[in-house]
């Protein structure tokens, strides 16, 4: 494996004397054997690792950082737990995510709830956690919230999410902060405006600052920069004080690599740029240093996540192209049928044979769109070959399904040559439960 394909695995990946692919000193065909495919396993040490990562490049620059994990990307109870751990907060989004956390105690005021239609019974749920903040989305959710937090007797602290108008370059169906988005109040149409100057009417909500995330994954930094300038001038010319500005939260978005020519900027250049421009800003347009909120997701979990799959059917026409099916899909990774995001693979029962042969990875789902990699290189390949595919912690399980009425598999938290069932695989009898005759 060279550097650049390296980076896309879990940190402690290796090739054993078998040669065979070995996550945490854990040798990935031995847990195929004893768990099936498709198989889920998180590495503890890359997550650990990126949190500390995130904490320290970020708190070095601006101390007044607080890092929030994303947990859309990817929630369970284990996976919250070591975020706990590591002193990070949690960006969640919806009841059953506040749920999970709720579940484990997840410090209360270290949660933030976002979304674009929270629900009225959502809301309350976060009010009795009493979640440290809701990051208001719209002028609907202003009023019930405000109306819920009068009818419990609560002040509920809150941010307002800003749609800033400005492309990061990535996916139409991730980019969220330019004008024709559903995600918050636009700066452009005088939304953004009107909404200060309710929100600061509402005798049931403080204002405690701004939210905006910009889309994922982002690769570029000058994006961050520019949103940042402008919703500072934005908001002073509204003559917000540095009181209504206790907290500026770009989002997350941060790129990690699915394949080795596309690798995203370090961490500490993400860093760099967004705590300079904070800093500049502030100045720039008289603010005091807010706290900042950073909110990565997939670059926490992402790389910590590889997928395993068996090989099962090769069909080949000539001239066109050769598939090669696996025991999994869509089912377990949508992303490529949905944002034809891009993966590397490789044949974890065979690490060191040469790549000398242009195939597609199909999934096994009723669909044509049902293709995990178009066209890759790798060794010829046999039916029961292992596939593992890096960079799938984030967003595949968190986005998995039953169609087809296929169980979800199970996922495996690694660490120190040992593994730990953090979510089991569902049966049959599972899928069939929610029926009724
Ligand atoms: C508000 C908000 N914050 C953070 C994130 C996390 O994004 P990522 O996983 O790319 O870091 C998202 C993703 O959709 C988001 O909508």
């Amino acid at each position: 494996m060279n550097n650049e394909q390296s980076q896309l695995f879990p940190i402690k990946t290796e090739i054993n004397e078998l040669d065979h692919l070995t996550i945490a000193g854990c040798d990935t065909n031995e847990l195929v054997k004893e768990f099936g495919t498709p198989l889920y396993i998180y590495d503890k040490f890359t997550l650990t690792q990126m949190c500390k990562i995130f904490t320290n490049e970020f708190k070095s620059r601006y101390p007044n950082t607080e890092i929030v994990y994303a947990s859309k990307a990817f929630s369970n109870l284990s996976i919250f737990k070591i975020i706990e751990q590591e002193g990070l907060g949690l960006d969640v989004v919806s009841g059953g995510e506040l749920a999970l956390a709720e579940s484990i105690n997840f410090p209360n005021n270290k949660i933030y709830f976002h979304g674009n239609n929270k629900t009225k019974r959502e809301l309350k749920q976060a009010l009795i956690y009493k979640v440290g903040k809701i990051v208001v989305d719209n002028f609907y959710e202003l009023n019930l919230l405000n109306n819920l937090a009068k009818d419990l007797n609560i002040i509920q602290d809150i941010t307002l999410r800003l749609s800033p108008g400005i492309d990061p370059h990535t996916h139409t169906h991730t980019t969220t902060g330019t004008l024709d988005s559903k995600f918050g109040f636009s700066l452009e149409t005088g939304d953004a405006a009107k909404a200060f100057k309710y929100a600061k009417e509402m005798s049931n909500l403080q204002l405690t600052g701004i939210h905006f995330h910009l889309g994922s994954p982002i690769f570029e930094l000058d994006p961050y920069a520019l949103a940042i300038d402008k919703v500072l001038e934005f908001i002073s010319n509204l003559g917000i004080d540095s009181q209504n500005l206790l907290e500026f939260s770009p989002g997350g978005g941060f790129a990690i690599g699915y394949i080795e020519k596309e690798l995203p900027p370090p961490i500490s250049g993400y860093a760099d740029v967004i705590t300079k421009a904070l800093k500049e800003g502030c100045k720039k347009y008289g603010f005091d240093q807010p706290k900042l909120v950073i909110e990565p997701g997939r670059s926490i979990i992402g790389r910590s996540g590889i997928a395993l799959y068996k090989t099962g059917a090769v069909k080949e026409i000539p001239n066109v192209r050769k598939y090669v099916s696996v025991d999994g899909g869509m089912g377990d990774n949508i992303r490529p049928a949905l944002y034809d995001s891009k993966y590397h693979a490789v044949v974890a029962n065979r690490m060191s044979e040469t790549p000398k042969d242009l195939i597609t990875i199909a999934g096994k789902f009723c669909e044509s769109g049902d293709i995990l990699i178009k066209d890759i290189n790798m060794p010829i390949i046999n039916a029961d070959d292992t596939i593992a595919i890096p960079a799938s912690g984030a967003y595949n399980s968190a986005m998995s399904s039953n169609y087809n009425m296929n169980p979800r598999p199970p996922i495996l938290l690694v660490d120190e040559g040992k593994a730990k069932l953090i979510r089991r695989g569902e049966t049959y009898e599972d899928l069939i439960q929610y029926d009724i005759l």
